[in-house]
Protein backbone atom coordinates (compact mmCIF):
# COMPACT_ATOMS: atom_id res chain seq x y z
CA UNK A 1 0.00 0.00 0.00
CA UNK A 2 3.17 3.18 1.01
CA UNK A 3 4.59 1.70 -2.12
CA UNK A 4 1.69 2.93 -3.91
CA UNK A 5 1.82 6.47 -2.63
CA UNK A 6 4.01 9.27 -4.68
CA UNK A 7 4.33 11.80 -2.35
CA UNK A 8 2.28 13.47 0.94
CA UNK A 9 0.20 16.49 -0.01
CA UNK A 10 -1.87 17.31 2.96
CA UNK A 11 -0.53 16.25 6.20
CA UNK A 12 -3.08 15.12 8.45
CA UNK A 13 -1.60 18.12 10.68
CA UNK A 14 -2.81 20.29 8.60
CA UNK A 15 -5.74 18.80 8.12
CA UNK A 16 -6.52 19.01 11.77
CA UNK A 17 -5.30 22.18 11.79
CA UNK A 18 -7.74 23.64 9.04
CA UNK A 19 -10.59 21.53 10.31
CA UNK A 20 -10.53 23.44 14.03
CA UNK A 21 -10.82 26.90 12.21
CA UNK A 22 -13.42 26.11 10.19
CA UNK A 23 -15.66 24.36 13.19
CA UNK A 24 -14.75 27.82 15.30
CA UNK A 25 -16.26 29.38 12.44
CA UNK A 26 -19.52 27.11 12.04
CA UNK A 27 -19.76 27.12 16.07
CA UNK A 28 -20.13 30.83 16.14
CA UNK A 29 -22.36 31.37 13.12
CA UNK A 30 -24.72 28.70 13.72
CA UNK A 31 -25.16 29.30 17.56
CA UNK A 32 -28.63 29.21 17.95
CA UNK A 33 -29.73 27.76 15.14
CA UNK A 34 -30.74 24.10 14.43
CA UNK A 35 -27.63 22.66 12.02
CA UNK A 36 -28.41 19.76 10.07
CA UNK A 37 -25.11 18.80 8.95
CA UNK A 38 -25.17 16.80 5.36
CA UNK A 39 -22.15 14.23 4.59
CA UNK A 40 -22.00 14.07 0.94
CA UNK A 41 -20.84 10.01 0.47
CA UNK A 42 -19.19 8.54 -0.13
CA UNK A 43 -15.85 10.84 0.39
CA UNK A 44 -17.20 12.87 2.80
CA UNK A 45 -17.89 11.02 5.87
CA UNK A 46 -14.14 10.76 7.41
CA UNK A 47 -13.78 14.97 7.16
CA UNK A 48 -17.66 15.06 8.37
CA UNK A 49 -16.55 12.63 11.67
CA UNK A 50 -14.01 15.49 12.85
CA UNK A 51 -15.67 18.45 12.33
CA UNK A 52 -18.70 17.47 13.88
CA UNK A 53 -16.95 16.57 16.95
CA UNK A 54 -15.19 20.08 17.23
CA UNK A 55 -18.54 21.88 17.25
CA UNK A 56 -19.48 22.57 20.14
CA UNK A 57 -23.49 22.80 19.64
CA UNK A 58 -26.53 20.50 18.92
CA UNK A 59 -26.50 19.34 15.32
CA UNK A 60 -28.39 16.88 13.47
CA UNK A 61 -26.50 14.78 11.10
CA UNK A 62 -27.52 13.13 7.54
CA UNK A 63 -25.92 12.02 4.55
CA UNK A 64 -26.81 11.71 0.98
CA UNK A 65 -24.98 9.82 -1.88
CA UNK A 66 -25.22 11.32 -5.52
CA UNK A 67 -23.65 9.70 -9.16
CA UNK A 68 -20.59 10.50 -9.80
CA UNK A 69 -20.02 11.37 -13.35
CA UNK A 70 -16.25 10.79 -12.69
CA UNK A 71 -13.85 13.14 -13.97
CA UNK A 72 -15.99 13.68 -17.34
CA UNK A 73 -16.30 17.90 -18.18
CA UNK A 74 -19.36 17.55 -18.94
CA UNK A 75 -21.75 20.25 -17.46
CA UNK A 76 -24.84 18.93 -19.02
CA UNK A 77 -24.61 15.98 -16.48
CA UNK A 78 -27.14 16.21 -13.05
CA UNK A 79 -26.09 14.76 -10.23
CA UNK A 80 -28.87 11.63 -9.43
CA UNK A 81 -29.32 10.73 -6.04
CA UNK A 82 -28.42 7.11 -4.59
CA UNK A 83 -29.20 7.97 -1.16
CA UNK A 84 -31.25 10.53 0.11
CA UNK A 85 -31.92 12.74 3.06
CA UNK A 86 -33.94 11.44 5.31
CA UNK A 87 -35.48 14.39 7.42
CA UNK A 88 -37.51 17.18 5.81
CA UNK A 89 -35.68 19.68 5.22
CA UNK A 90 -38.27 22.78 5.54
CA UNK A 91 -36.29 25.58 7.57
CA UNK A 92 -33.59 23.78 8.34
CA UNK A 93 -30.33 25.10 8.13
CA UNK A 94 -28.09 22.90 6.32
CA UNK A 95 -24.64 22.93 5.63
CA UNK A 96 -23.61 20.23 3.24
CA UNK A 97 -20.05 18.91 3.76
CA UNK A 98 -17.89 17.48 1.40
CA UNK A 99 -14.10 16.21 0.48
CA UNK A 100 -12.97 17.81 -2.20
CA UNK A 101 -14.75 21.15 -4.58
CA UNK A 102 -13.09 20.10 -8.08
CA UNK A 103 -15.26 21.38 -10.96
CA UNK A 104 -17.83 22.02 -8.69
CA UNK A 105 -20.84 20.82 -10.54
CA UNK A 106 -21.27 18.00 -8.03
CA UNK A 107 -22.50 20.64 -5.10
CA UNK A 108 -23.75 23.14 -8.03
CA UNK A 109 -26.26 20.57 -8.61
CA UNK A 110 -27.15 19.72 -5.16
CA UNK A 111 -27.48 22.77 -4.02
CA UNK A 112 -30.26 23.71 -6.67
CA UNK A 113 -32.34 20.40 -5.92
CA UNK A 114 -32.08 21.26 -2.24
CA UNK A 115 -33.20 24.39 -2.29
CA UNK A 116 -36.51 23.27 -3.85
CA UNK A 117 -37.37 21.47 0.08
CA UNK A 118 -37.24 25.16 1.47
CA UNK A 119 -34.56 24.52 4.02
CA UNK A 120 -33.91 28.29 5.89
CA UNK A 121 -30.43 28.15 4.42
CA UNK A 122 -28.12 26.34 2.95
CA UNK A 123 -24.27 25.96 2.84
CA UNK A 124 -20.81 24.61 1.83
CA UNK A 125 -18.17 23.30 3.40
CA UNK A 126 -15.06 21.81 2.25
CA UNK A 127 -11.73 20.92 3.62
CA UNK A 128 -9.98 20.35 0.19
CA UNK A 129 -10.55 22.80 -3.20
CA UNK A 130 -8.95 22.60 -6.62
CA UNK A 131 -9.92 25.60 -7.96
CA UNK A 132 -7.87 25.48 -10.64
CA UNK A 133 -10.49 22.71 -12.42
CA UNK A 134 -13.59 24.94 -11.37
CA UNK A 135 -16.11 24.85 -14.45
CA UNK A 136 -19.02 26.52 -12.56
CA UNK A 137 -19.37 29.29 -9.72
CA UNK A 138 -19.65 28.34 -6.78
CA UNK A 139 -19.61 30.16 -3.38
CA UNK A 140 -17.35 27.62 -0.83
CA UNK A 141 -19.14 28.90 2.62
CA UNK A 142 -16.49 27.31 4.89
CA UNK A 143 -13.28 26.95 2.35
CA UNK A 144 -10.72 24.25 3.35
CA UNK A 145 -6.74 23.93 1.86
CA UNK A 146 -6.09 24.84 -1.59
CA UNK A 147 -4.21 22.24 -3.53
CA UNK A 148 -3.20 21.64 -6.71
CA UNK A 149 -4.56 19.96 -9.93
CA UNK A 150 -3.39 16.72 -8.99
CA UNK A 151 -5.38 13.45 -8.22
CA UNK A 152 -5.39 12.77 -4.39
CA UNK A 153 -6.37 9.89 -1.94
CA UNK A 154 -6.91 9.62 1.18
CA UNK A 155 -9.12 11.04 3.88
CA UNK A 156 -11.96 9.67 2.86
CA UNK A 157 -10.91 10.52 -1.69
CA UNK A 158 -10.49 7.14 -3.33
CA UNK A 159 -9.14 5.90 -6.20
CA UNK A 160 -10.84 2.80 -7.69
CA UNK A 161 -13.09 2.82 -4.25
CA UNK A 162 -9.50 2.71 -2.71
CA UNK A 163 -7.14 4.35 -0.17
CA UNK A 164 -10.04 6.06 1.43
CA UNK A 165 -8.54 5.00 5.20
CA UNK A 166 -5.04 7.03 4.74
CA UNK A 167 -4.81 9.78 7.09
CA UNK A 168 -2.90 11.38 5.05
CA UNK A 169 -3.66 13.23 1.14
CA UNK A 170 -1.56 11.80 -0.89
CA UNK A 171 -0.93 11.91 -4.80
CA UNK A 172 -0.86 7.58 -6.25
CA UNK A 173 2.29 6.73 -8.59
CA UNK A 174 1.92 7.12 -12.17
CA UNK A 175 2.17 3.74 -12.92
CA UNK A 176 -0.73 2.79 -10.16
CA UNK A 177 -3.30 4.52 -12.74
CA UNK A 178 -2.26 2.38 -15.76
CA UNK A 179 -3.05 -1.03 -13.81
CA UNK A 180 -5.54 -3.07 -14.56
CA UNK A 181 -7.94 -3.68 -11.37
P1 LIG B 1 -16.72 18.01 -8.56
O1 LIG B 1 -15.90 17.94 -9.83
O2 LIG B 1 -16.47 19.28 -7.82
O3 LIG B 1 -18.17 17.77 -8.87
O4 LIG B 1 -16.18 16.83 -7.65
C1 LIG B 1 -16.99 15.78 -7.24
C2 LIG B 1 -16.29 14.82 -6.35
O5 LIG B 1 -15.33 14.08 -7.10
C3 LIG B 1 -15.48 15.38 -5.19
O6 LIG B 1 -16.24 15.75 -4.11
C4 LIG B 1 -14.64 14.15 -4.87
O7 LIG B 1 -15.38 13.26 -4.06
C5 LIG B 1 -14.37 13.58 -6.24
N1 LIG B 1 -13.02 14.02 -6.67
C6 LIG B 1 -12.68 15.13 -7.32
N2 LIG B 1 -11.33 15.22 -7.46
C7 LIG B 1 -10.82 14.12 -6.85
C8 LIG B 1 -9.47 13.65 -6.59
O8 LIG B 1 -8.44 14.24 -6.94
N3 LIG B 1 -9.39 12.47 -5.92
C9 LIG B 1 -10.47 11.75 -5.49
N4 LIG B 1 -11.74 12.18 -5.69
C10 LIG B 1 -11.90 13.35 -6.35
MG1 LIG C 1 -17.04 14.17 -2.76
Amino acid sequence: MQNDLEKVLVTREDIEKKTAELAAQIEKDYKGKHLLLVGVLKGGFVFLADLMRKINIQAEVDFIMVSSYGHSTKSSGVVKIIKDIDIDLAGRDILLVEDLIDTGLTLKHLVELLKTRNPSSIKICAILDKPSRRLVNIDIDYDGIEIPDEYVVGYGLDYQNKYRHLPDVCTLKPEIYKKKH
